[in-house]
């Protein structure tokens, strides 16, 4: 499925709508250097993309408010040299047919233009504070509309942070955004599957970082979403994980955060499964806790739940669960307001999740988690890690579980985008018995 430019526009009259008065500067992300002359795989900036959907470097968004709006994009030229090297660039005027903007301009004569394009207006938007060279741009702009005060010409006198209201339409999905949503959940499911299937004693977990990048990438994502988590043993109980260096060993378990970017949409999903194909009796008491606990925080991401709603839910079944393996005593309510689960339960239940990994959007406004809604789509993700201490027994030591699913917040139950990915204890040890 390929992106709908139609649906871009649509989002920026949207935006012009909300906005009211003024005008929005928006920026795409730079070309970001490896080492020497060799780039980074180029992804564009979400806020950009989210409007424009056009997917080159050096490229910014003007969008003028009131009675008049426009809409104009400044984007390289056309340039048969460079395309040579590089490849296709749009151009100023297939753009402007191509992503339906007003007008579009070489990025080149974005200093020349701006000023008379911010005369007389109230307000300007931008990502201020993000990068002290944009910021000294966008100043100098303002100042040179200053500059004609005697010939009656006003300057914007406020500022205003374009992300803000930006935050607050990406919070909402459209079905546009959920049907890549999907996709990239449907491509990422399988991805875990495969390592399921690939998984033995002795491999390496770069080599099942491999076969999920593989599954990812023919599938149709464009990269993964995030540096995927390929973790053997005791090295699921270091949550940033990225080594992916050493060997699978027989009778531990793997622990796999890795998932794929689907036209700018990510999936972000974490499976943990026995490297042999079995659980052991303490790892399947274990996984079986944390599982519980996924479930009732995914049966509490409801509209007008709160977004803390699912990590509380999380959190009694996590703390039941410690009592039970007896890490803690005491009854569920004192030890959960004691926070007693946080030596083996380190990290909140889950994020926004959309063209960020951690994606835009408030999580509390004027101090009170925000309510859920149809349309918000977010992670769950419960875990418990026992890394080895003076409270950890030795059956426990070295156990690192995690399982995280991506949720639709409906008007009825919680969609899992996610569920194709095997998640039961029964379902992990069939799909690894079909080795
Ligand atoms: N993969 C990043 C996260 O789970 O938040
Ligand atoms: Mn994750
Ligand atoms: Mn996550």
């Amino acid at each position: 499925m390929q992106p709908d430019l139609k649906v871009h526009r649509a989002r920026r009259n949207r935006l012009l709508k909300t906005l009211g008065e003024g005008v929005l500067i928006l920026a795409t992300a730079p070309e970001a250097i490896r080492n020497r002359d060799a780039h980074y795989p180029y992804r564009f900036d979400s806020h950009f993309y989210y409007l424009s959907g056009f997917p080159e470097p050096e490229a910014v968004l003007v969008l003028v408010a009131g009675k008049r709006p426009r809409q104009y994009l400044f984007c390289r030229e056309k340039n048969e040299e460079r395309e040579i090297w590089d490849g296709f660039r749009y151009g100023p005027r297939a753009a402007k047919e191509t992503f339906g903007f007003d007008a579009a301009y070489p990025i080149a004569e974005l200093d020349r233009r701006l000023p008379s394009l911010l005369e007389n207006e109230a307000r300007v938007g931008y990502a201020f504070g993000a990068d002290p060279a944009w910021d000294a741009r966008v100043m100098g702009w303002i100042n040179a509309v200053r500059g004609k005060a005697r010939a009656g010409v006003t300057a914007p006198a406020s500022l205003l942070d374009a992300h803000v209201l930006i935050d607050a339409m990406r919070l909402l999905k459209d079905t546009h955004e959920v049907e890549l949503m999907q996709r990239a959940a449907d491509l990422s499911a399988a991805a875990h599957r495969a390592a399921m299937r690939a998984c033995r004693p002795g491999m390496g977990e770069w080599e099942i970082e491999a076969e999920l990048t593989r599954v990812l990438r023919a599938g149709g994502c464009q990269a993964p979403a995030y540096t995927p988590i390929v973790a053997g043993g005791a090295n699921a109980c270091v949550l940033h994980y990225v080594r992916n260096d050493q060997a699978l060993r027989d009778g531990d378990l793997l622990l796999i955060d890795a998932a794929g970017e689907y036209h700018g949409y990510a999936a972000d999903i974490t499976r943990t499964f026995p490297v042999n194909g079995r659980f052991g009796a303490v790892q399947k008491e274990v996984y079986e806790i944390v599982l519980a606990a996924q479930a009732a925080a995914i049966d509490a991401a409801r509209p007008s739940h709160s977004f803390n709603a699912p990590h509380e839910a999380a959190l009694r079944v996590l703390t039941q669960g410690l009592v039970d393996l007896k890490l803690l005593a005491g009854e569920i309510d004192g030890l959960v307001e004691a926070e007693a689960y946080k030596p083996w339960y380190m990290h909140r239940t889950g994020h926004w999740l959309g063209l960020d990994v951690h994606d835009a959007g408030e999580y509390k406004r004027d101090g009170i988690w925000r309510a859920l809604e149809p349309g918000m789509t977010l992670t769950v993700e419960p875990g418990l890690y026992f890394r080895p201490g003076k409270d950890v027994p030795a059956q426990l030591e070295n156990l690192g579980i995690r399982i995280e699913d991506d949720v639709l917040v409906t008007a009825d139950a919680p969609r899992v985008l996610t569920a194709a990915a095997p998640k039961s204890v029964a379902d992990i040890e069939e799909v690894m018995l079909e080795r």
